[in-house]
């Protein structure tokens, strides 16, 4: 990069957001899941990050400064620094240079769209290039490490760092699965290569529980042992409709997990909700239209208001009239975005895992 002297340096790199069809929801230890988890990355909803790190005076201390659209954001530079401090012995970068970290999301502002995923996978990402440089990895273990490292600055972040279907978390239908990183789920059925993601946008204003609150009111919940053997149930038959491409079970997973993970909410102590009315009459809307149809859809819904509507690619056509005319009527300022099944993550300035 021309505008760099000989002392500075920089890494980019693209990553995506990820929607989960087997939910992640309360965890132990240090960012170790109480259950396994499914998602899927996206394609249009990425973060992303340019790191440009320039050599220090030796120190033991990581210091940064963090630009989100341009600007300094001390909120997520705190949290940043926090992360980076809590690794700092596992990558010498981290007290050798200062890095200048540059951030940006390609998916609109206050669209209800958790960022973490994306952003802290892409920020990990950078690092790893960083230190990697000359010490060569392969592909697998590069994502792997970067999915670790990633898992440890925000769970389902570790998720992201796959194109398509990944899991997160020791399930015995998987061997090589584990709680510290999440694996690539190859055995794909064609009918899910292409599968569509409208997220339909109930609500852009805030969440009022944030979800390491929600994951830790899992740790007294009364049904805790019941979700979790719920989503080991659910990944196992996931992990096989997946293969066979059974879209019945996925729609029947998939509803089921959302409705789950709202139920535990309102279930909690303190209970408290965050789906909506109108989340409530597009989910109507949707199984209504589905079982008129006969078409293949259905709904997901993270920790918030907003709905994922799912489904193949050669529905599209249909579906897109159907939310056009029966559900963007409750959805805030008719706002809605297009996303699908993505490729994973991008170096942008060089492709370090292609090389
Ligand atoms: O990764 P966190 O701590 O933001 O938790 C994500 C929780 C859910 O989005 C509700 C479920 C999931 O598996 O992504």
């Amino acid at each position: 990069m021309d505008h760099l002297t000989k002392t500075e340096n920089s890494v980019k790199w693209q990553s995506p957001s990820n929607i989960a069809i087997v939910k992640y929801w309360g965890k132990k230890g240090i960012q170790i899941p109480i259950n396994p988890s499914i998602s899927f990355s996206l394609s249009n909803a990425v973060t992303e990050t340019e790191i440009v790190y320039t050599a220090k005076q030796s120190s033991n201390e990581v210091s940064l400064d963090f630009y989100f659209e341009g600007i300094r954001n001390h909120a997520f530079e705190d949290k940043i620094l926090k992360y980076l401090t809590q690794i700092k012995s596992e990558f010498k970068l981290l007290t050798q240079y200062h890095l200048s970290i540059k951030s940006k999301n390609t998916f609109p502002h206050s669209t209800g769209i958790a960022s973490s995923a994306s952003s802290m996978s892409s920020v990990v990402l950078c690092l790893l290039s960083i230190e990697h440089k000359e010490k060569q990895l392969s592909k697998d273990e590069f994502l792997k490490k970067a999915s670790y490292f990633s898992r440890l600055a925000s769970g389902s972040a570790c998720r992201s760092v796959y194109a398509g279907f990944s899991l997160w978390g020791k399930t015995g239908a998987i061997q090589s699965s584990s709680d510290e990183y999440a694996i690539s789920l190859s055995e794909i059925h064609p009918v899910f290569y292409d599968l569509q993601d409208s997220i339909l946008i109930v609500s852009s204003k805030q969440k009022k529980i944030s979800s390491s609150a929600g994951h830790q009111l899992m740790s007294l919940h009364p049904y805790k042992e019941a979700r979790i053997e719920q989503a080991n149930q659910h990944s196992t038959q996931l992990i096989n409709a997946l293969k066979l491409g059974d879209f019945e079970s996925f729609i029947r997973i998939c509803e089921t997990e959302a409705l789950s993970l709202h139920a535990l909410m309102m279930t909690s102590n303190p209970s408290y909700m965050l789906i909506e009315a109108n989340s409530l009459k597009i989910i109507e809307k949707i199984r209504h239209f589905r079982n008129e149809s006969g078409f293949e859809l259905c709904f997901t819904l993270d920790a918030g208001p907003n709905i994922h509507l799912l489904y193949p690619k050669s529905n599209k056509e249909e579906i897109t009239k159907f939310i056009k005319s029966e559900l963007l009527v409750y959805c805030e300022s008719d706002n809605w975005i297009v996303d699908e099944m993505g490729k994973g993550p991008k170096e942008l300035n060089k492709a370090y895992y292609e090389r």
